[in-house]
């Protein structure tokens, strides 16, 4: 009796601990790896025809760059253009969930801490 108790109380901790755990902020779509919210599946939809999205999540810009990258696909790679609303729906997604990231590259060694350079200078 009292086990069983244990049991509903751990599992009512357990429930309650899952109903509140925030939303992961990156579930991703299994398949693509694009962020799920808003507009991903137009993104998948318009955008994956040609090559992986991982060409998108591995990528970051301000919704300037994307628009930039964009029209590069239609320019360049022979991308059909967009319907203009569904392109802004897009952008609107890649600039909120692939937006610029910093610089991931640590900063360059101060020279004091480089061994000294062997070759004369030019
Ligand atoms: C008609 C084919 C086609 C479609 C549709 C297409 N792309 Fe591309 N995309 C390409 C090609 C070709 C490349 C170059 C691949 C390479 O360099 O290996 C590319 C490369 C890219 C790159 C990498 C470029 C870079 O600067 O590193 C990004 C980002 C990208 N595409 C985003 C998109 C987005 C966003 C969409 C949807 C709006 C899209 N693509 C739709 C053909 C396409």
């Amino acid at each position: 009796m009292r086990l069983l108790r244990l049991t509903g109380l751990a599992s009512a901790l357990v429930l309650l601990t899952l109903a509140q755990a925030p939303r992961a902020a990156e579930e991703t779509d299994r398949v693509t790896g694009l962020e799920l919210d808003g507009d991903w599946q137009l993104v998948r939809a318009n955008c994956t025809e040609c090559h992986s999205a991982l060409l998108i999540t591995q990528n970051s810009g301000s919704r300037g760059v994307w628009q930039i990258r964009i029209a590069t696909m239609r320019n360049t790679h022979g991308m059909e253009s967009l319907d203009a609303e569904v392109e802004e729906r897009i952008l609107d997604y890649l600039a909120e969930h692939y937006g610029q990231r910093q610089a991931s590259r640590r900063p360059p060694l101060p020279a004091h801490l480089l061994p000294e350079n062997p070759y004369p200078p030019l």
